[in-house]
């Protein structure tokens, strides 16, 4: 690695993490880790550790991302969440990526294609999204049929996506039933798998005694979204408030506090590349920062570019936190009132600065701050150890 800018991510973590998940929420039989957009920025070498932690299929968004994946694990069933052109079917096949079949057009299409060997396809419900799936019960049964006629075409799967997360809201009760109303029309109960859930309808919902599968995302990358109740006024305040709620609308019940116990696994670090005096007047970066007081400007090879800009604030270095002062698409210009050498080791975020609060400071959360740290940022993967380093 030339330019020192690079995000560890640690392996043993992401498989720690699932393994942690199961023994907390064991009544599932799929576990799908959602490892869309690189694993969530993770980079694909990590579907191998969640697969060593228990995860035993995974969803993506693209045939071109699976087809990535398989690079990585050759067995593992793969579902692809978005429909594949039909132009690419044999692909799909040929890569053992399971087809999402979200309409009747698409299923009237896929039957008329010359498939020679057995295409698995799980049907994709809309319960209240309005983005992919059946809507109509009647027009859900015409493709299951067609489908089902198929000898090459295997009805592996039913599922949706919740379009909320569920806390107190009405509309999560909608979706559920809005689901099983859709679905009347085929035999649920003999279809393999029924996956509905995202990570947080894993942790704020009783399990759906339907659905033996969920699909995991965020919570597998250290997120477990417990909300712990406070013991001011305030939360209170809140929670006779959520009650009143519930009890208004017949909400089903939701779990606010878990005791998983997670940790993320992305650290962001770069290192300083040059080093200047500047006195109290002079004008920094693009016009951005007036200097107040006699000091350095530190400048790191990590810009916007990589994702990370001066709404970041602050970086760590050698115990202190500095402030970032100019942002470029490639560099960042911290202000420092002591003398660093080129080559000094900084973190952007990690032991020192977490995850959490970056989000807090960009009033971003953590899938958006994940999917901004551009694939130009080396990734060095540790397991057990020993490190890789990987340009996406
Ligand atoms: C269809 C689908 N399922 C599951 C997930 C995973 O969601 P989460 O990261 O909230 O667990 C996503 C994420 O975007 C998704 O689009």
């Amino acid at each position: 690695m030339q330019r020192k800018t690079y995000a560890t991510i640690n392996g043993d973590i992401l498989t720690e993490n699932v393994k942690e998940i199961i023994k907390k929420y064991p009544d599932y039989k799929y576990y799908f880790g959602v490892v869309k957009n690189n694993a969530y920025h993770h980079g694909t070498k990590s579907v191998l550790d969640l697969i060593k932690g228990g995860v035993n299929y995974l969803a993506v968004s693209s045939l071109e991302e699976a087809i990535k994946v398989r690079k990585y694990a050759t067995e593992i069933p793969i579902l692809c969440l978005e429909p594949i052109h039909l132009d690419y079917i044999m692909d799909a096949i040929n890569n053992n990526v399971t087809l999402t079949v979200e309409s009747l057009e698409y299923a009237q299409k896929l039957i008329k294609m010359d498939l020679y060997d057995t295409l698995k396809i799980h049907l994709a419900i809309d319960s209240g999204m309005h983005r992919l799936g059946f809507f109509d019960s009647e027009e859900l049964k015409e493709a299951y049929d067609l489908l089902k006629e198929n000898p090459h075409i295997l009805i592996e799967g039913v599922f949706s996506h919740f379009a909320t997360s569920g806390v107190m809201d009405p509309y999560f009760d909608k979706q559920v039933k809005t689901f099983l109303e859709i679905t009347k029309s085929i035999p649920l109960k003999e279809i393999p798998i029924v996956h509905m859930g995202r990570s947080l309808t894993l942790v704020n919902h009783p399990k759906l005694s339907f659905c033996n599968g969920i699909r995991l995302g965020i919570i597998l990358y250290g997120f477990s979204q417990s909300r712990k109740e406070g013991k001011s006024l305030q939360s209170k305040l809140r929670k006779l408030k959520r009650t009143w709620l519930q009890k208004k609308y017949k909400c089903s019940k939701t779990i606010l506090e878990n005791d998983l116990s997670l940790k993320t696994a992305m650290e962001l670090y770069t290192e300083t590349i040059s080093i200047r005096p500047v006195h109290k007047g002079d004008v920094v970066g693009y016009n951005t920062f007036k200097i107040e007081e006699e000091g350095y400007i530190l400048t790191l090879p990590i810009g916007y570019a990589d994702g990370v800009n001066k709404s970041f604030k602050y970086v760590y270095i050698n115990g202190e936190y500095l402030k970032i002062v100019g942002d470029c698409m490639d560099m960042l210009l911290v202000f420092s009132p002591k003398k660093f050498s080129i080559g000094t080791k900084v973190e952007i975020f990690g032991t020192h600065i977490p995850i959490s609060s970056v989000c807090k400071v960009l009033g971003i959360n953590a899938y958006h701050l994940f999917n901004q740290i551009s694939n130009r940022v080396v990734r060095v993967h540790i397991h057990e150890n020993e490190e890789e380093e990987i340009t996406y």
